[in-house]
Parts: structure tokens; C-alpha cells; sequence
């Protein structure tokens, strides 16, 4: 906090907003409107989203001074090692629509921070590559459990060998959701060929479009013959070329499409990206690819944090996907106490949706949020100023935390618990 006063002595302006309204603005300027749509959507009518924010409304901070809060601590054990913050990167997809550094200045970001990234399956780089580029970030894989088995076994695996901390599977995208400002824009930018590197560069993957493309062949569809050898390097360039985003829009975007490379690797992710058929009993075959840590996302119904805890997880992940999948689905603010009541601190509990401030990050932790994950503002953050402009945003977060647990009269996470609110009645 001092240090962003001080900065204001020197005359030196933030990089990024402070106000989240104001970051969210600013990045609608320097995005493309399919850019934008696709980052600040959400389903429906977006009552989801906007009820993740008003449930905060809520709950009160009840602050209790002359208790000596000159020394704080915002650490917290989290998978059993100790994190500087309770702040996680959450797991977005398709960053190379906000910036062309992506997941590379996201993984650079966490190194610098000291706070998790979760690796996101559509992330734009291939995992080792992100690694590569941050070798000391800590991080953790999320996986969207695909049709296909050995393509799940293939992506965790490599997770495990690239340095991932944990595995976090996504429980809410089965299907995809009903996303009105994409729909307007008949927008979705993996049938461009964006955001599907972890596939691309998979072994499994490349052998299932191989498959796909000889399958074409042998039909004689015309137009089907691949132009080049398909091999693993082929496959990717294919989709570099078709996911040039801005510069290879309307003809020549549909023109590289229609060139069997690219359309088959495209059309191989959608049949295999998820499974609206997973059940409990699927999730038992993820123990055998892998030896790290299973964080459950998506989970908001207490019986299911329950079933969570009996399927072994490692933890629980309370999210509604930032209200991008169904509307007028429940808060997941609403949503935590019930959670976290059920997992009587067997296991971590994080916690996204809606947080846009640090005095929200409190409120969820006084409710039993072990961590807090941030979604949309490091997304705006990176696309105003890369890096620099999501290591912004999570100090900003991460200061205003720390003002928040000081003059409410306290020196730890630890020592918080719903006594420091006060749940106020509506109206
Ligand atoms: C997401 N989210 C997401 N979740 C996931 O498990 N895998 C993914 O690839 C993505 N991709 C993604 C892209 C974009 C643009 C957004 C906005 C969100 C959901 C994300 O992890 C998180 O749950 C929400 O973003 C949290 O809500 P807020 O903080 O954005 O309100």
C-alpha cells in the first residue's frame, strides 16, 4: 500500500486501474470486441454473474481496533506448502486473446508474485513451454476431463513431468455454456484454432487427427487430402495459421480452415474436449494417472463437497465458472459456508467467482475459504500491460487484503472466522 502511495508522490500513475469497474473499462479499450466479449461474458443474462457480485453486499466487515495489528501475516498452507498470499491465478483459457505473451507473461507473473498459476487445458502456449518460461512459478494443471481416456491419462502425465503441483479438474464444463455476447458475435475461439496447444502438441491428440484425416481420405470427400505430411510439428503449424486471430479474419480465416490440416485438428479438439457423460466413478481413473493432487472445481452443492471428500479429493474448489455457465445459477458466495461446513477442514477450500476487491478476497476467507482464486481482473490486467499489469492487479488485491485484516483488528488469516463479519438482512 505505501509503496502505491509513494509511487503517487513521485507522480508515477498506476499501470492498470485500481477500481475493478475502471480495469474492466480500460481493457475494453485495448481489446477486440470478440475479445472482450468472450473474456467479460458471461451466460445467459449474466444474473449469475452479477449475483456473484451482490452476494458480497451481504456480509459486513466488523472491525475491532486497539488490538496491535503492526506485524500481518497473509500466508496460508495450501497443498501442504506454505504460500506467501491466499491469492491463486485461476485457470483461463485462451489468453492469447488479450495479449500475444499469454500464459508466458501469466506464468512470469506468478514466479515474481510467489502466487500459484493454474495452467488452464486451453491455455496458448504448451504446458512445457509456459514451464519453461517460469521455471519457479508454482502452478497447477487444470484438466477438462476429455472423451477420450488416454488423451486424459497423456495431458496429466506431462503435467506431472513439466512441474505441476497439483491437478485441478473442472467439473462445470461438461457442456458448454449458453454465452449470449459470444453467440451475438458467432464467436468461439477454438473452432479458430486458438487455445487448443495442449492438444495440439499431445502425442494422443496428434494420433487421433492422423486417424481423423485418414478416415477423411478413405471417404474421398473432396478436399480432404492434407496438403503436408502430418506430422506432430505439421499439426501445430496447421493451427498457427488458422488462429492468426486479427490479421487472418473473414475469407482468409475461413480459407485456411477449409485446408484439411487445421479443420481436422479443430474438429478432432471439439469431439474430444469434454464429456457431458463424466460421473463419479469416471473421476476414480484420475488416482491412476496420476500421482499428484486432485482440487475438485466447480463444486457448490454441499452433498457434492461430501462426495468430493469420499472420492479422495484433495481438495475443493467452490466456483461457478465466473457465472459463464448457467444462469441464475447459485453464488458461490452463497454457495462457501454450506461447503465449507461439510469439509470441516479435511481438505483446502478455494473459493472464485466475483472477487474483484480485497475486502471481498476477506470476506470469502472469514467464511472458510482456504484460498482465493482471481479470474477476470489479471485477464484485463495482462491485456492493458502484460506482466507488469497482472503482477498489478494481484498487489493491488493482496494490499487492500492486508489493509482490510489490520483495521479490522487482525494479524493473521489464521485468526479469521465469520466472527469478523456481521451478515447484514437486505433492503
Ligand atoms: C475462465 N474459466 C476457466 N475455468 C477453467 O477451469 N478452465 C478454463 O480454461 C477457464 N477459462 C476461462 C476463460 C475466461 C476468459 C474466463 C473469464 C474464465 C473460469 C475461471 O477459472 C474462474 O472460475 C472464473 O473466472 C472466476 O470468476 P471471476 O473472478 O472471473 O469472476
Amino acid at each position: 500500500q505505501s509503496e502505491i502511495y509513494r509511487a503517487g508522490i513521485s507522480g508515477t500513475k498506476p499501470l492498470v486501474p485500481i477500481d475493478s469497474a475502471a480495469l474492466e473499462a480500460a481493457a475494453q479499450k485495448v481489446l477486440s470486441a470478440e475479445a472482450f466479449a468472450y473474456i467479460a461474458g458471461g451466460a445467459g443474462a449474466e444474473r449469475t454473474m452479477a449475483a456473484n457480485r451482490a452476494v458480497f453486499d451481504q456480509w459486513q466487515v466488523w472491525p475491532r481496533p486497539l488490538r496491535d495489528v503492526s506485524v500481518r501475516d497473509l500466508s496460508i498452507d495450501f497443498l501442504g506448502r506454505a504460500r506467501p498470499t491466499p491469492f491463486l491465478l485461476a485457470p483461463l483459457g485462451v489468453m492469447e486473446m488479450a495479449h500475444t505473451d499469454a500464459d508466458l507473461a501469466v506464468a512470469r507473473a506468478a514466479a515474481s508474485l510467489g502466487v500459484p498459476y493454474t495452467l488452464s487445458n486451453q491455455a496458448s502456449f504448451p504446458m512445457e513451454e509456459i514451464a519453461d518460461a517460469a521455471p519457479d512459478a508454482p502452478r497447477l494443471f487444470q484438466l477438462y476431463w476429455s472423451a477420450s481416456d488416454d488423451l486424459n491419462a497423456s495431458l496429466l502425465r506431462r503435467a506431472e513431468a513439466s512441474g505441476c503441483e497439483a491437478i485441478v479438474v473442472t467439473l462445470d464444463t461438461h457442456l458448454l455454456g449458453w454465452r449470449t455476447r459470444d453467440l451475438d458475435l458467432a464467436y468461439l475461439p477454438f473452432t479458430r484454432g486458438m487455445g487448443i496447444a495442449q492438444y495440439t502438441s499431445d502425442p494422443v491428440f496428434q494420433q487421433l487427427v492422423r486417424e481423423r484425416v485418414r478416415a477423411a481420405e478413405a471417404s474421398e470427400v473432396p478436399d480432404a487430402a492434407p496438403a503436408v505430411k502430418i506430422t506432430p510439428q505439421a499439426i501445430a503449424a496447421g493451427v498457427k495459421i488458422a488462429r492468426k486471430g486479427k490479421t487472418l479474419t473473414g475469407a482468409g480465416l475461413r480459407e485456411s480452415l477449409r485446408s484439411p490440416l487445421p479443420r481436422a485438428a479443430v474438429e478432432t479438439f471439439l469431439d474430444v474436449f469434454s464429456t457431458p457423460a463424466l460421473t463419479w466413478e469416471d473421476l476414480a481413473k484420475a488416482r491412476e494417472w496420476t500421482s499428484l493432487p486432485i482440487v475438485l472445481k466447480g463444486i457448490v452443492h454441499p452433498d457434492d463437497a461430501a462426495r468430493a471428500l469420499d472420492a479422495g479429493a484433495d481438495g475443493v474448489w467452490v466456483s461457478n465458472h465466473g457465472g459463464r455457465q448457467i444462469d441464475q445459477s447459485v453464488p458461490t458466495l452463497a454457495a462457501l459456508p454450506g461447503v465449507v461446513a461439510r469439509v470441516a477442514g479435511q481438505v483446502p477450500v478455494v473459493f472464485d467467482s466475483g472477487v474483484r476487491q480485497g475486502s471481498d478476497a476477506f470476506i470469502a476467507l472469514a467464511l472458510g475459504a482456504t484460498a482465493v482464486a482471481i479470474g477476470r481482473p489479471y485477464a484485463y490486467g495482462l491485456g492493458i500491460a502484460g506482466e507488469a499489469g497482472i503482477r498489478e492487479v494481484v498487489r493491488n488485491l493482496l494490499a487492500e487484503l492486508d489493509i482490510t485484516l489490520g483495521l479490522s483488528g487482525h494479524t493473521s488469516l489464521a485468526e479469521l472466522s465469520p466472527d469478523a463479519l456481521r451478515a447484514c438482512v437486505q433492503g
